[in-house]
């Protein structure tokens, strides 16, 4: 294990430091946020695209870190239904940073036995955006360890629109009793299906809201706003956002 990494971790014998890991408690689903790349450029004097590309060093580096910590899944806000209404430049570089990320390190996410996912619109997306993703998700199929789920044109409204529909047509056509659904059911048909709900969120470059993210999923997450853009965004900081969210009371209505 990396130096960096069993810094931060001990056998959860001693918490009198307070800056201790407990491996006990390490969140099962992180979703992050992943925000600042354009300010992160302007305050170099760069286009917001350098931004952007400098980001996806921090992805890298945090599924590592994630892999490491024994997350088992980390969800990664890469692209939303609404950042659509940006500049086609901006859209067109986006669009194409997948590939080059999964060009990039699909090999170490093998070897990491990693397992790439995606949730989101398919349909408005490039071919070459979907086919390196889908070549990533049929590749890494097979692997037991951290599942790396790209949130990729991604809105949570239009996935509950969605699911909505979709649970409606099997009303309509018999197979469900409207009285049948549940929290469960919803939950099915959401693209999440079959995923834990995040227990720690993360967003970046201090910004406090969720940007129709995960809205169903995140009833009872651990939200964690830190004020570092994306790409200045360590391994370090990630520990720390670990470290206070073992420090929350997850209550859930009850109490302790
Ligand atoms: C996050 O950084 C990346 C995406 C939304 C795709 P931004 O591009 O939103 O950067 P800021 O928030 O404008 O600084
Ligand atoms: C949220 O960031 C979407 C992603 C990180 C992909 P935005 O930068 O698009 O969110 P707003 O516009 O500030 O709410
Ligand atoms: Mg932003």
């Amino acid at each position: 294990m990396i130096n960096k990494l069993s810094r931060w971790m001990h056998n959860n014998d001693n918490t009198t430091k307070g800056k201790e890991l407990d491996r006990d408690n390490i969140p099962e689903h992180v979703a992050i946020i992943m925000d600042g790349n354009g300010r992160w450029a302007k305050r170099r004097g760069l286009p917001r695209v350098a931004g952007h590309r400098a980001g996806m060093k921090t992805v890298i580096e945090i599924t590592r870190a994630a892999d490491e910590l024994g997350v088992k899944y980390l969800t990664l806000y890469a692209f939303s239904t609404e950042n659509w209404k940006r500049p086609t430049d901006e859209v067109e570089f986006l669009m194409r940073l997948p590939g080059q990320f999964l060009m990039a390190e699909l090999d170490e996410l093998i070897e990491r036995n990693v397992q790439v996912r995606m949730v989101g619109n398919e349909e408005n997306l490039p071919s070459y955006t979907v086919q390196a993703v889908r070549e990533a998700i049929e590749k890494t199929a097979g692997n037991t360890g951290l599942i790396l789920n790209f949130a990729l044109n991604y809105g949570s409204r239009a996935e509950i629109v969605n699911a909505v529909r979709e649970i409606a047509a099997e009303v309509q056509e018999g197979r469900l009793a409207a009285g049948d659904i549940d929290e469960n059911v919803i939950g099915r048909y959401l693209e999440t299906s079959g995923m834990p709900d995040p227990d720690l969120l993360i967003r970046t470059s201090g910004e406090l809201r969720l940007s129709n993210f995960m809205l169903w999923q995140m009833a009872y997450s651990e939200l964690c706003f830190i004020g570092v853009y994306w790409p200045d965004f360590s391994r370090d900081h990630f520990y720390e956002t670990i470290l206070e969210y073992q420090q929350r009371s997850r209550r859930y209505g009850a109490l302790t």
